[in-house]
């Protein structure tokens, strides 16, 4: 380490709040050869012991849930009950993933000629690297290494340049419970074109896991392609929220709030464009209006239930797209100003013209716009009609319909009749530019697998 360092700002106040190592090139390339040397010893113990390690860092994280949420907080601005949410749910992928640990079976398959027996077994890919996002600073992390550990996989973590607090903290949990020096490493850094061109280009690096924009998978997905890496990418989305006549509409309420408000709009999986079937449109735009104007905005510290946006860009990327649609006719219900140049007003808009940006791109902001449609057929096409395909919304109480549409919907996730759609045990991730692979789940831990074929002959005697 050449001893730079650099500054980590609270986005709700503006204040600097820590200093951090900022890793360079060669610290990168350091990093990646402990987590090679590392490698045998770790994939070579038990999964009961990997497991058991993975658990005493969960047990850590519980009992430390408090100040991890307050770092989220200060980082990244969200509420602190979200915080807190947020730790306990980053924290259930290592008891999750403890126990996959235990269960990666390996396969028999009758052989096709006699005298000769065929085995898969399930091996670790090796040194993984991940590029972690802002918006889920310790959670996103712990859905990456809580697998990959399992696995027998080394792990080289590079947290986002806005927000490496919970991955530093988390660094020091795992050491804490057991993780040996070099089995996971945190790479903070504040140019992180040096740092991931290390990951990418190295050999040793066996496979990459990417959170973040499509725009940046893509590029990440080329720089991969040289040493053939494996990859998983959960990258952006365009989630379309449906509700028909026939839904609910307090439960679609709900969701409609859960799904577009968490995080101040800042997951990849929030409701980015609402469809309302015309018969219900303008009584559940009421509503919606006057429950997203009671939202207070502020500070996630100090009793804020819409914090503040990550960064200038962030904000600028709302403003622009809000004007966009607002020039082409739509309008304004509740909200639509910035705040202090750190917040935006909790949004509703509707009269939103097709070909609007705001339909077209992820807004990651808290702004709602609201559209009708009169047939199934219709807002199927519309929902459709992205090249993302992570998650999708549908409030309906018809069982056929439900069917139907869990079908026609191209996406890789579908919530029918519920707004919050994460959860440790289901897989999580895209399809389309949304991405590949899958986190979580039983599946989960696939992505740090590799499968080896045995082909055993000259058994008779
Ligand atoms: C995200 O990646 O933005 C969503 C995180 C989650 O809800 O699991």
């Amino acid at each position: 380490m050449d001893g730079r360092r650099f500054a980590v700002t609270n986005p709700a106040t503006g204040e600097e709040i820590a200093d951090v190592a900022d890793c360079s090139r060669d610290d990168a390339e350091a990093a990646i050869k402990a987590a090679h040397e590392a490698l045998p010893a770790w994939r070579a113990r038990s999964a009961a012991d990997r497991g058991a390690i993975l658990r005493t860092w969960h047990d850590l994280m519980i009992a430390d849930e408090d100040r991890l949420a307050r770092l989220i907080t200060a980082e990244m601005g969200k509420p602190l009950t979200e915080a807190i949410g947020e730790v306990r749910y980053g924290a259930a992928y290592l008891k999750w993933f403890a126990e996959e640990a235990e269960r990666i079976y390996g396969e028999i398959i009758p052989a096709s000629a006699g005298n000769t027996k065929i085995f898969v077994s399930r091996e670790p890919v090796g040194v993984c690297a991940a590029i972690t996002p802002w918006n889920f600073p310790s959670a996103m992390l712990m859905r990456k290494v809580a697998p990959a550990l399992a696995a027998g996989c080394t792990m080289l973590a590079k947290p986002a340049e806005d927000t490496p607090l919970s991955a530093i903290a988390a660094a020091k949990l795992a050491l804490e419970a057991g993780v040996p020096p070099g089995v996971f490493s945190v790479l903070p850094c504040s140019q992180p074109a040096a740092v991931g061109a290390a990951l990418t280009e190295s050999d040793l690096v066996r496979k990459l896991s990417f959170t973040g924009s499509t725009q940046v998978g893509r590029r990440l997905l080329a720089d991969c392609a040289p040493t053939v890496k494996r990859v998983s990418m959960e990258l952006g989305g365009n989630a379309p929220f449906i509700i028909f006549d026939d839904a609910d509409i307090d439960a679609a309420l709900e969701g409609a709030m859960a799904s577009k408000y968490r995080n101040a709009g800042q997951t990849c999986v929030c409701a980015n464009r609402f469809y309302v079937h015309r018969a219900v449109h303008d009584q559940f735009c009421e509503r919606f209006a006057k429950r997203v104007g009671a939202l207070k905005v502020g500070d996630g510290a100090s009793g804020g239930e819409v914090g503040p946006l990550i960064n200038r860009a962030a904000l600028d990327k709302v403003i622009r797209l809000l004007d966009d649609a607002t020039r082409r006719g739509a309008r304004i219900l509740t909200g639509g100003a910035p705040i202090d140049d750190r917040f935006f007003e909790p949004t509703v808009i509707v009269d939103v013209p097709p070909g609007s940006a705001i339909l077209e791109e992820e807004i990651f902001g808290p702004v709602a716009p609201v559209i009708p449609f009169d047939t199934e057929k219709e807002v199927i096409a519309a929902a459709n009609a992205t090249p993302f395909g992570l998650a999708a919304y549908c409030y309906t109480r018809d069982l056929g319909r439900a069917w139907r549409m869990s079908d026609a919907l191209e996406y890789g996730m579908v919530g029918m009749n519920d707004g919050i759609i994460s959860a440790v045990s289901a897989p999580f991730g895209g399809i389309k530019q949304s991405g590949m692979g899958r986190e979580g789940s039983r599946h989960g831990i696939d992505d740090y697998l590799e499968m080896k074929y045995v082909r055993m002959g000259g058994l008779s005697a």
